[in-house]
């Protein structure tokens, strides 16, 4: 969505986190050493823009704490924002900010209770260029069984409507914990290949499903 190449480098750079890293790294195509500084960043020119300046990003689950600081980084940009929540009247805070700060008309909410339900994006990426899905029941459910269908089809769902859709863009958060557990004072290293296979056996573990290991194994 940002510019390519050797322009990369004169992005603003203002801070970062594996999380914002995670959620940029796929709307970015720039050297992989300047990747741990392209986090918060400003669009310095808008030449070679896969999406440009103007046009309308979905961002899921936008009353999110990541969500909502993405729908800040689109709005700042100059993109325009459609948000969905599972609420609109509880998330309706997040128009009366941004609207504080970016003006009328850039962002708006679209209500999907529920992102496993068949088609639950189709309306929502309806003229949109972009989808950023964020939307996930982070260490909301503690069963394996309902946590993991609820994700998988919610991501099945928002990848289908964004192929329908024609988007250019998609981008899936995710986090460290797909590739690892912290090991506290061990030293290992993780690559593109490092998959977290021992979360994965413990979340299917059988019940009981408590205990805070329990719900961040089936996060
Ligand atoms: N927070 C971090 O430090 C961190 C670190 C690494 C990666 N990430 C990744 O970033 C993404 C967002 O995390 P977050 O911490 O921002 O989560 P969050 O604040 O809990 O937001 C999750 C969003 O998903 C929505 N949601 C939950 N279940 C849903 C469902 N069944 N259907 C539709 N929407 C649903 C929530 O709606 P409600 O508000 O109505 O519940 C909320 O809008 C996740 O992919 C997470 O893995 C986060």
């Amino acid at each position: 969505m940002f510019r390519t190449g050797q322009q990369a480098e004169k992005f603003e750079a203002l801070y970062w986190t594996i999380t914002q890293l995670t959620v940029f790294s796929g709307l970015l195509s720039v050297p992989n050493s300047y990747r741990p500084h392209l986090v918060k960043m400003t669009v310095t020119s808008t030449d070679n823009l896969a999406i440009p300046q103007g046009a309308r990003v979905l961002v899921s689950g936008a009353n999110g704490f990541i969500a909502s600081h993405v729908v800040k980084q689109l709005l700042r940009n100059g993109y325009k924002v459609r948000g969905t929540v599972r609420n609109l009247k509880s998330s309706s805070w997040l128009i009366a900010l941004f609207e504080s700060q970016y003006g009328k008309g850039f962002v708006e909410l679209v209500e999907v209770p529920d992102m496993a339900a068949k088609g639950a994006f189709d309306e929502a990426v309806r003229g949109v260029s972009g989808f950023i899905h964020t939307a996930t029941p982070v260490m909301q459910i503690q069963d394996p069984n309902i946590a993991v269908p609820t994700v998988v089809e919610g991501t099945k769902n928002a990848l289908q409507s964004a192929v329908k859709a024609g988007i250019k863009r998609f981008v899936l958060t995710s986090s460290s914990t797909a590739a690892s557990s912290p090991i506290p004072n061990k030293v290992f290293t993780m690559d593109e290949k490092t998959w977290n296979e021992v979360a994965v056996k413990n979340a299917w573990a059988p019940p009981p499903y408590d205990g805070v290991q329990r719900r961040l194994d089936v996060y």
